[in-house]
């Protein structure tokens, strides 16, 4: 997953739905999913964003819909603008994604934002009242959890915003969201810290923002967890 190298073509529905308002594809996933941003140059100028998922794995955003909306009444995430077989179309969340080009290059600060973001995410979504189960990717017999909390579900790095000041903007594909141990979410985090910022260890500034210390186990076990999903789309 990454941002595209060649404009990849854009499908008649983002057509529609931009009329006559500038289309950029800001994201290309490992599923062949592709996001664009419509109405602006760059996110600070963005009024929407629509992402797009070839049929096969079109399932994957009927159930991000459902979640986005709960999530909603908790958290800082898109609101769903509407959404039909393969596509999802949301209001822009103001702020960048923790790996655009403006935070790449500004590691601690995304590890720390990011962490603090989990962390608020986390306090905010109420276990009791969530309708969803465990990430798709997390399956069955885990160990006993450290904290059930509500999980983001596929916290790598480019899913926390971050606002001009550095601070977490709030969170954005929600699709996996559901109840699992808090450490599904940080052993997802802290791996994503080595793909998106290479050279230098982040792993304790982001769990020192969280405000937890390292757990080694349950990491290695959510990560195996996660390495063993075909599709994981980040
Ligand atoms: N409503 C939104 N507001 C701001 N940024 C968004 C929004 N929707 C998507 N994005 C941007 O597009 C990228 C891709 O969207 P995402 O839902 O993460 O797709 P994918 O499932 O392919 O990873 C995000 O990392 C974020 O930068
Ligand atoms: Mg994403």
């Amino acid at each position: 997953m990454s941002a595209p190298s060649t404009p990849p073509p854009v499908p008649p529905v983002v057509t529609e739905i931009a009329g006559d308002r500038p289309v950029t594809a800001v994201w290309v996933n490992e599923l062949g999913g592709v996001t664009f941003r419509i109405g602006g140059a760059s996110p600070a100028s963005a009024a929407e964003y629509v992402k797009t998922f070839p049929e096969a794995v079109a399932y994957l955003l009927d159930d991000e819909v459902p979640r986005l909306r709960w999530a909603r009444g908790y958290a800082t995430v898109p609101e769903v603008l509407g959404h039909g077989p393969g596509w999802l179309r949301t209001a822009a969340l103001p702020g960048r994604s923790a790996v655009d080009s403006q935070w790449s290059g500004r590691p601690e600060t995304a590890a720390r934002a990011i962490g603090a973001g989990l962390r608020r995410l986390h306090d905010g979504l109420p276990v009791a009242d969530c309708p969803f189960g465990p990430p798709s990717w997390v399956g069955e017999s885990a160990p006993p959890a450290d904290r059930l909390v509500v999980c983001h579900g596929d916290a790598c790095a480019p899913n926390t915003l971050l606002a001009d000041d550095g601070s977490c903007a709030g969170h954005v594909d929600l699709g996996d969201l559901g109840v699992a141990d808090r450490w599904a979410d940080l052993a997802i985090a802290t791996m994503s810290l080595d793909w998106n910022y290479p050279g230098a260890d982040w792993q304790a500034v982001l769990l020192a923002a969280y405000g937890v210390r390292p757990d080694p186990e349950r990491i290695a076990f959510y990560r195996r967890r996660w390495n063993d999903e075909p599709t994981s789309p980040g």
